[in-house]
């Protein structure tokens, strides 16, 4: 049955946190340390996402990072209740405290049920004080590990790169937990983490695959559009043909431009697909319509 065709897929990572708080430093410097330069595209980074190789229990495993959680996108798939992210890496800074958008950013995570791990970071800096920050952070319901909760929080510097195999290591602790999986043998679908109209190539946009494979020459719905997929560029920059559950992928080949936040999905027929873009379109020109009748009566 379907269930057997289920298989292990990466955990989909995203890092929230307080403005300053080192949340662009620590994707770099995961990138940095993970990514071999000498790899296609090197530490160049492609799109909104990026995927690194981790030795866990024994065996290469790979952690999916997407770098866009103040984005449009994570508004819109908040509001329908879509869950793109399997962990929420919470970055404290150790010198500064939980503030306004740490707070933030637990309630979301937690609305959510996305699990969250934090990172104290900037524990390099002489004022920092992580155990003010465990301790600031009890008042939410988060309690550390070492303090008797079950909220693993890893003391990082994410400037000199301390302890970021600890926090991977975590990270695919919680992953295993959640035992996330899926269908790589069915049709793909998934979330439009970014999209944009480039002059030369027409409508990109990065796909989040959330199931299935994705391959060049698949039909899909993006939203409203329409597309056949001409062309797949990996998180490195390699032209692919597929694209497995967790990868994200930059997709040439749609009619128009799909919104951040669209759910996707392949079709088999192709006058379904474009029947279904249709319906969509139509329904959303209808409700823009009746919003802008509520405006003008209202
Ligand atoms: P926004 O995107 O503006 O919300 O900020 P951010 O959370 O992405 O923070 P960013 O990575 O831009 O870092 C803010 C400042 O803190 C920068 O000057 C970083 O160099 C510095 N910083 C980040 N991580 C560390 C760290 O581990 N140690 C020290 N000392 N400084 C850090
Ligand atoms: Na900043
Ligand atoms: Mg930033």
């Amino acid at each position: 049955g379907d269930l057997e065709k289920l298989q292990r897929r990466p955990p989909v990572v995203t890092i929230m946190g307080h403005v300053d708080h080192g949340k662009t430093t620590l994707l770099d410097s995961i990138r940095k340390t993970k990514v071999a330069s000498g790899e296609a595209g090197g530490i160049t980074q492609h799109i909104g996402a990026y995927h690194v190789d981790v030795e866990h229990n024994g065996e290469k495993q790979q952690v999916v990072f997407l770098d866009t959680p103040g984005h449009e996108a994570f508004t819109a798939m908040r509001a329908r209740g879509a869950r793109v992210t399997d962990i929420a890496i919470l970055v404290v800074a150790a010198d500064d405290g939980v503030r306004p958008q740490t707070v933030e950013a637990i309630s979301h995570a937690q609305a959510a049920e996305v699990p969250i791990i934090v990172a104290i970071n900037k524990i390099d800096k002489e004022g920092a004080q992580p155990d003010r920050v465990k301790q600031e952070l009890t008042q939410y319901g988060m309690t550390a590990e070492e303090w008797g909760g079950d909220t693993i929080m890893v003391p990082v510097s994410a400037i000199r790169g301390e302890n970021l195999d600890t926090l991977l290591e975590m990270i695919l602790l919680v992953a295993e937990v959640g035992e996330l999986s899926a269908n790589p043998n069915r049709t793909a679908k998934g979330t439009v983490i970014e999209a944009h109209l480039d002059k030369a190539k027409g409508a990109v946009a990065t796909l989040l695959i959330q199931n299935g494979t994705l391959r060049v020459g698949d039909i899909l719905v993006a939203g409203c559009v329409f597309g056949k997929v001409r062309a797949m560029v990996d998180d490195r920059g390699q032209r692919v043909d597929v694209a497995s559950p967790s990868f994200a992928v930059e997709v040439l080949g749609l009619s128009e431009v799909p919104a951040a936040g669209d759910e996707f999905e392949v079709f088999l027929v192709e006058k379904e697909a474009r029947a279904t873009a249709a319906t969509r379109a139509e329904k959303l020109r209808q409700s823009r319509l009746m919003q802008g009748r509520v405006t003008l009566a209202g």
